[in-house]
Formats: C-alpha cells, structure tokens, sequence
C-alpha cells in the first residue's frame, strides 16, 4: 500500500491544533506524531506542508446535483459538481435523492444512486426528500434507512411541488423517531407565502426582488417553531436546513435551551449576501434562492455568524443549486424561465467550491471563529450528525485520509471566469478572500495539487451512512 507523509503542517481538528506530521497509508491515516524524522518513519512520498493548516476534508451535507426544478435540473452533474466540490477542499457531500408525489421512495432513491455511480470524484451519500408520505412511504423510510439513507428532506414549502402538509410531517416523523433517522426541514410556511406570490404577481411586481420580499423572515421563523412543536410531539429529531432568518434562529436557540433534539444548518449566501442583491432588475435572478436572501440592516446576518459561534448552529453546507443565468448546454433554460414571473425562477444558488473559502475568511480570517470551530462546523459536526463519524470529518488514525491543506494567509478572488462549477456566474464575483485551498486528499489520494485536479471521476464511492451521533 502506498504511503504519504505530510510533514511540518499546523494540523487542526475541531479540537486541537498540533505542530504535527501525518503518515497515510493507502486510504487511511496510520499515524499523527509530532516529528516523523525523530521516530524514523518514512514514505514513498513527502508533502511539506510548513505554512499549511491541515485539515479535514470538508463536508457538504447539503448539494443539489442535477435537481429536477421548475422545469429544469440544477446544472451541475455529479461529476462536475463532485469535482468543483474537490477544488474547494470538500471530500464528501451528502446529496437529496427525490420521491415525487405517487412514485416510490425506494425508486426515487435507486434512480439518485444510477445518476451518482462511477460519476464522483468524491465519496457521496444521500439524504432522500420524501414528497409523498402514504403507507409505502413509511415502509420504505425503515428500508431506506438499511440503506444507509438516514435522514429525510421534508418541505413546509413548495406547495404542489415537494410540499407536506402537517399531518404528512407528524406521521413522518413519528417514522423517524421510531427507526432513529433525522427529518431535515425546510421550514418557510409555503401556503402564506403563496398567497403573497400571486397578490404581488396581480400588482405587476414581476422582478427578483420579489422573492425576497413575499418570503417574509417571520413566516420562517414561524414554520420553524411549528417544525420544532411538531419534533416536540413525535419524539423526532429535527435537522433545520438552510436557516436563513433570526426569527428561526430564535426558534432553535429556544428548543435548545429545552435541551430537545433540535439541530440547524446555515449557509455560505446568508453569510456573504443579502436582500439587496436580488435588487437590480432581472440580474437580481441570479441571487434567487428559498429561503431568501435578508435584509442585512435587520441584523440576520451576523446573528448567524454569532449563532456560529455559540453553538446556536451546527453545520455551514451550501444547498448548492446553481441554474445559469444564460442557455445551460445540456438543460437548457435556465434562471431565464422566470424573466416576467419571479415566482418561475429556478430556485438556487452555486456554492459547493467556495464554502470552505468562504468560511475560513468570514470566519477565522476575519477574526469570528477559531480554526478549530472553523473545522467543526465544515466537517466534524456534519459527520457526526449524519453518521459518518469517525471515518470522516477528524483527521485521527483509522480515519479516511481526506485531508486538506489550505494556505491561511494566501488572499485570492472568486470568479466565474476561474471556478470550476458548470454555472454561467459566480455569487460572489470579485469576493477576495483569505485562505486558500492548495491540496486535496481523498481516501489517501492526491486529488488537488499545484492548481491541478488529479482524480478521476469514480474516485468517489457511496456511502452508507449510520445514525446520527449527535444526540443531546
Ligand atoms: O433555493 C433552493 N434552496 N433550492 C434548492 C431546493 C431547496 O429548497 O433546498
Ligand atoms: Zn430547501
Ligand atoms: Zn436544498
């Protein structure tokens, strides 16, 4: 078996930073000592990482790859968008296979794992959005479940398109509580929201601004506390994914104090964008994503970071989504489906290459986090909350050798021209930021070096996941 030793690194887990050398051997990490020459090891290869953080791969427990969406698919496939992740220095990405209404979950999960195989060059796994709960729905979450699918996507929007109602949510979630998967919420109260869509489409107030003006941050926080009851009442624990509003956050930060199982997710774009971006005309689409971006004066933005940093929130995935703004390829049209009708515009927004970037200059370049808390909330607390733990997410021995060495103090500019996501725009053209990606290992290979990908599509294997370790 091969073997790499990584030498005069900061190696950083959630835990503890150490002046450290580590020996991977085939896929796995053999050891972490403080000097490998004063112990003799050796390897067939060296990597001198001085100056470096080394760090865990990243995990994204939040991409849409090739989701069917009003009337298109999110324009990155597996493949482009398991690599685009890899350049960003995510080893791991944990996708949303779908059950649309009156098809098979089992199927709908099948169909995801056709898409995905031999397609990724990283290892993925799959959450499965369930849009239909009848009796063979619950039946197959437990089947699902064996299937190493341990979470389940519900919506408290999209009417008609992935939509529950509440007595979906409760029987699903007692399902939950009973073969121990998370039920991961998207929490905006659809049916209100609705109502404010077509009053504003009969004003003739058509363009992107309007999405983020009917989706008001209130009827978050309000699905979020009904999400909260309805975990409360089943016995459920409940993941909040893509928290976007204090209201929410409130929410969660009330169950928590309760001491429930009460877990949530933000995302780079609440962090970096707000409100005014879907200003602008109908450039404002690229920006359209639900829930929306917020008004940065009402102060939802560094509520996250601080939610961040207490513990409040958990996880940063991407929800990447991306739709081009121009003719996709393969898909077609794209963001243009809703030029006259911002309420038809593909819903999402690209990110799965810059979140660790992204994170790391928000975050510990900017002074917010701690590189410690940095590598928790991007890798060791999305592993342990959906059971990955700890094959990924630490760098310890027995560990998957996904190991990332990123450059702290190398500043850079994010831009379409220079990504590697297969969409038309970057959401955060002309961003500097410091700390960059330089290396990237996956299961003890070299995927990412020297500005060049070295991996090959199919590098990346399914992972059957367990149950959530993060338990209160
Ligand atoms: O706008 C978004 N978030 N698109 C992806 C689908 C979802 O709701 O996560
Ligand atoms: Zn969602
Ligand atoms: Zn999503």
């Amino acid at each position: 078996m091969k073997s790499v030793l990584i030498k005069n690194g900061s190696v950083v887990t959630a835990t503890e930073t150490m002046s450290a050398d580590v020996l991977v051997r085939g896929s796995k990490v053999e050891a972490i000592v403080s000097s490998a020459d004063a112990l003799g090891l050796s390897a067939d290869r060296v990597i001198d990482a001085a100056g470096m953080m080394v760090i865990p791969g990243g995990i994204d427990v939040h991409t849409h790859m090739e989701l069917p969406f009003g009337g298109t698919l999110s324009a990155d496939t597996f493949e482009t968008g398991s690599r685009a992740a890899a350049w960003g220095g995510t080893t791991t990405m944990v996708d949303f296979a779908v059950q649309t209404k009156g098809e098979s979950a089992m199927e709908g999960f099948e169909q995801w794992m056709a898409k995905a195989e031999g397609e990724c060059a990283i290892d993925y796994g799959f959450h499965m959005i369930t849009g239909d709960i009848n009796e063979q729905t619950l039946k197959e979450m437990d089947m699902l479940v064996d299937e190493g699918v341990t979470s389940f996507k519900m919506f408290m929007a999209y009417p008609g398109v992935y939509y529950s109602d509440d007595g979906e949510i409760v029987r699903a979630m007692q399902k939950a509580a009973e073969n121990g998967s998370v039920i991961a919420m998207h929490a905006e109260n659809g049916i209100a929201i609705d109502v404010f869509v077509e009053q504003a489409l009969a004003r003739g107030e058509t363009d992107p601004i309007n999405h983020g003006l009917v989706r008001k941050s209130v009827l978050e926080g309000e699905a979020t506390h009904r999400a909260i009851r309805l975990a409360e009442v089943t016995g459920a624990v409940l993941y909040i994914v893509h928290l976007s509003a204090l209201e929410a956050l409130d929410q969660v930060i009330k169950a928590r104090d309760e001491g429930r199982n009460v877990f949530a997710e933000t995302c780079p774009q609440y962090l970096f964008l707000d409100l005014e971006h879907l200003g602008g005309g109908f450039e404002g689409a690229k920006y359209v994503c639900s829930p929306p971006l917020r008004d940065r004066a009402a102060g939802h933005q560094e509520r996250l970071w601080q939610g961040l940093r207490t513990d409040d929130l958990q996880v940063v995935s991407t929800d990447h989504c991306p739709f081009c703004m121009g003719d996709h390829h393969t898909f077609g049209t794209q963001k243009q489906l809703g030029r006259g009708n911002f309420a038809a515009i593909p819903n999402g927004i690209p990110g799965v290459e810059n979140r660790m970037e992204l994170i790391f200059d928000g975050g510990v370049s900017q002074g917010r986090i701690s590189p410690n808390r940095f590598v928790e909330i991007t890798a060791t607390a999305p592993a342990k909350m959906f059971g990955l733990f700890p094959q990924k997410g630490t760098i310890a021995v027995g560990s998957d050798a996904d190991i990332v060495l990123l450059d702290p103090t190398r500043t850079h500019t994010l831009s379409a021209a220079t990504h590697h996501m297969d969409v038309d725009y970057s959401a955060y053209e002309g961003l500097e930021v410091t700390g960059k990606v330089e290396t990237v290992m996956s299961k003890g290979k070299v995927i990412i070096e020297n500005g060049r990908y070295l991996g090959s599509k199919g590098d990346g294997t399914y992972l059957r996941r367990g149950t959530t370790m993060m338990l209160r």
